[in-house]
């Protein structure tokens, strides 16, 4: 049966999933719609190191406000997803080359591989600034699943989105975890407002881990209730025929391209042929 693999009708991200250990994780997607990957498959503590510092520092520039995870000093930002427990930072991939590397992990990108298929794109890269507060998102947790963009009837059977969220400080219950309802993803619908707080379990993991999620998967998160700060980084993708969140195009410079894999350009929207466009900008659709 490993001859099966190689058969052309089988995704090619099997074949890496199950050359990186990853059955276990594609299992637990299946039944649950998450999985943890741990640090110690990551096997790079120096990655989350300095993703988290290159985190404080942009938070500090972007704010105004020097950060602390331990003593929960922070800046605010206003925008989608900034509420009075949290902020998201949005735009920074080109910032520091930590971030390069983590929309191509070979850890997590063959199970993304998986689901949406080879051509993926990374949607938007963003980071959860969130401090203590006892009521985050409320009784309800925030559940949603990242599949907005079908406004009604059943969501797909097979997700146009998947989602990774890079941990940089520990995830507990009191720290404010992510949560989800397992199973909910082959529900293929989004949840009432209010439904499924009940039934939402924590995520809790170490920092350094990365929380693998399908699009159609029920989460959200509980309050932190401890002090100090709670950082996250969110590579987000979609299938190749969406349109991504974030527009890449034209602001990454051709020396990030030279030092990563030539996936990451893929990724980035670079190789997309729509999108027409000259040296004034996009073409009207009546010039083309
Ligand atoms: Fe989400």
């Amino acid at each position: 049966m490993t001859d099966w693999m190689n058969h052309k009708t089988v995704s090619p991200a099997y074949r890496e999933i199950c050359e990186r250990g990853l059955t276990r994780n594609l299992e637990e997607l299946e039944a649950y719609g998450l999985t943890v990957i741990t640090p110690e498959q990551i096997g790079d503590p120096n990655l989350v190191e300095r993703a988290r510092r290159a985190v404080l520092r942009i938070a500090e520039e972007r704010t105004g406000t020097a950060h602390d995870i331990e003593t929960g000093s922070h800046g605010k930002l206003e925008g989608a997803g900034s509420n009075a427990s949290q902020y998201l930072l949005y735009a920074f991939l080109e910032e520091d080359p930590v971030f390069e590397q983590i929309p191509v992990h070979e850890m997590t990108l063959p199970l993304v591989d998986y689901y949406l298929g080879p051509g993926c794109q990374l949607s938007s890269l963003t980071c959860f600034v969130k401090w203590q507060d006892d009521v985050g998102y409320g009784p309800g947790l925030g559940l949603h699943d990242d599949s907005g963009l079908y406004r009604t009837g059943p969501l797909p059977a097979s997700p146009h989105v998947f989602n990774t969220n890079w941990i940089l400080t520990d995830y507990t219950l009191d720290n404010g975890a992510f949560c989800i309802v397992p199973g909910s993803h082959k529900l293929r619908r989004h949840p009432r407002p209010g439904e499924g707080a009940d039934k939402a379990v924590p995520v809790e993991a170490p920092a350094g881990s990365v929380l693998v999620f399908h699009g159609n998967v029920w989460h959200g998160a509980f309050p932190r209730k401890n002090p100090g700060l709670r950082l996250s980084v969110n590579a987000y993708y979609c299938g190749p025929h969406y349109r991504a969140q974030e527009n890449f195009r034209g602001r990454i410079g051709e020396e990030i391209f030279d030092r990563n894999p030539p996936r990451l350009r893929q990724l980035l929207g670079y190789e997309d042929v729509w999108g027409f466009e000259d040296q004034r900008g996009p073409i009207p659709y009546s010039a083309r």
